[in-house]
């Protein structure tokens, strides 16, 4: 994110002599990404390294390994994540369902918050993720920050974290990336900011609140994943939110999916135009995240407004359908799928969505979706995406109307 923002009280000058409280000297931390060269935060803790751990670090007793479901036969995939199961906390609920190199996709659906006095801190990969159902806050050292319904939240690797839920469960939908998430970069001017034709400004992501310092000792345990979904349980004598201010361009925040303001035209309109996030460098690493919102489409009196076939060579696609509204699915998804499109497959719009589209030219869609596209990183199915697959979706396009016959068989 390259907007920098200030919480708290920070010294003007880094890395000089500051109190927070009078004769304590504050220590300075630098969160970093891409080595020291990469968006950052300086934080100011009140007395405390975060490096003060006052018990042997232990295995957490349970882990987040993206479980291989063996030899992948090539095929597209349909996952009723709808149908999961609630239980447990953000942690703990968490089901890795694909996973590549860079990448990992997941869903958490949680009924309850993260356990008072224990953290979690995603070591290893930068996390965004997406609100499916419930709200509640995401505690950090950076501040408390809301969240809602379709909204996104952007968790930068290495943030120390609470997930506080207010309504009685939540289902997430998590992307993992080595790289950090940002705003597409095809829409930011060449100083950062979103352009005047971009579908995203800054105004409307949401930012942390930062309460008074946590100037506490006791047994902090923090949760860190890390080495392929490995947990290793870390325990602090101080309680991890003790900053007292912070500045910088890295944190969480997030930024609602009706906030991504779509771009229409006269004809079909290709995803790029509707990308909201970027991880890594793209074209070269990382992914893409296009939010498919309401939109008016194409108006051109022979448009056709359904997406063509495509053999997205270079991309591994995930879709994850809020609603059920997107017209190349209709009559196959349910709210809370995911369908994956390996980049070694050609897709398209089952059955006669083509011809039907026609009946939406000139109109405003409804439709809710996520879409992830990695960059040159194939991603397979795990052991709980199996579990989940819906059996009929390979064939499901040898159907001539939309809906005939599908057998969703989770
Ligand atoms: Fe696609």
């Amino acid at each position: 994110m390259a907007l920098v923002v200030k919480r708290g009280r920070v010294p003007k000058t880094p890395h000089t002599e500051f109190y927070a409280k009078e004769g304590v000297l504050a220590l300075e931390e630098i969160h970093g990404t891409y080595g020291f060269s990469g968006a950052y935060a300086r934080k100011m803790h009140v007395r405390r390294y975060p490096t003060e751990q006052t018990r042997a670090p232990q295995p957490a007793g349970f882990e987040l390994r993206p479980r291989s479901a063996g030899e992948p036969v090539l095929q597209p995939f349909h996952l009723l994540a709808g149908r999961l199961p609630y239980g447990g906390d953000f942690v703990r609920a968490r089901k890795p369902l694909l996973f590549g190199p860079a990448t990992t996709v997941s869903v958490s659906k949680p009924d309850r918050s993260t356990p008072e006095g224990e953290f979690f801190r995603n070591g290893e990969a930068h996390e965004l993720v997406f609100v499916q159902e419930g709200e509640g806050t995401l505690a950090s050292e950076y501040g408390e920050l809301p969240f809602a319904k379709e909204d996104y939240i952007v968790v930068p690797k290495g943030t120390t974290v609470q997930w506080r839920l207010k309504s009685p469960k939540a289902f997430f939908f998590i992307v993992e990336s080595l790289y950090p998430v940002h705003f597409a970069p095809h829409h930011l001017n060449a100083q950062g900011q979103a352009t005047l034709m971009a579908p995203v400004v800054e105004t409307e992501i949401g930012l942390p609140e930062l309460p008074a310092a946590k100037d506490e000792i006791g047994e902090f345990p923090v949760l860190v994943k890390h080495h392929g979904g490995r947990l290793t349980r870390l325990v602090l004598g101080h309680h991890p939110f003790d900053v007292a201010g912070w500045e910088g361009a890295l944190y969480p925040f997030t930024f609602a999916s009706a906030s991504h303001h779509s771009i229409a035209r006269e004809i079909h309109t290709a995803p790029p135009a509707r990308q909201t996030f970027q991880s890594g460098q793209a074209p070269y690493n990382g992914f893409s995240i296009c939010t498919f919102r309401a939109q008016i489409e194409g108006w051109h009196p022979q448009d056709i407004p359904a997406p063509y076939a495509h053999y997205n060579a270079d991309s591994d696609e995930v879709m994850f359908f809020s609603n059920t509204s997107y017209g190349a699915r209709k009559g196959v998804i349910e709210p809370g799928s995911l369908t994956f499109h390996p980049g070694a497959l050609p897709h398209s719009p089952q059955g006669d969505a083509a011809e039907r589209s026609k009946s939406s030219r000139g109109k405003l869609s409804d439709y809710l979706a996520v879409m992830l596209d990695t960059f040159f990183e194939s991603l397979e199915p795990t052991q709980a995406a199996l579990e989940i697959a819906d059996s009929g979706y390979p064939l499901s396009w040898a159907r001539k109307a939309s809906g005939e016959g599908v057998s969703p068989s989770a």
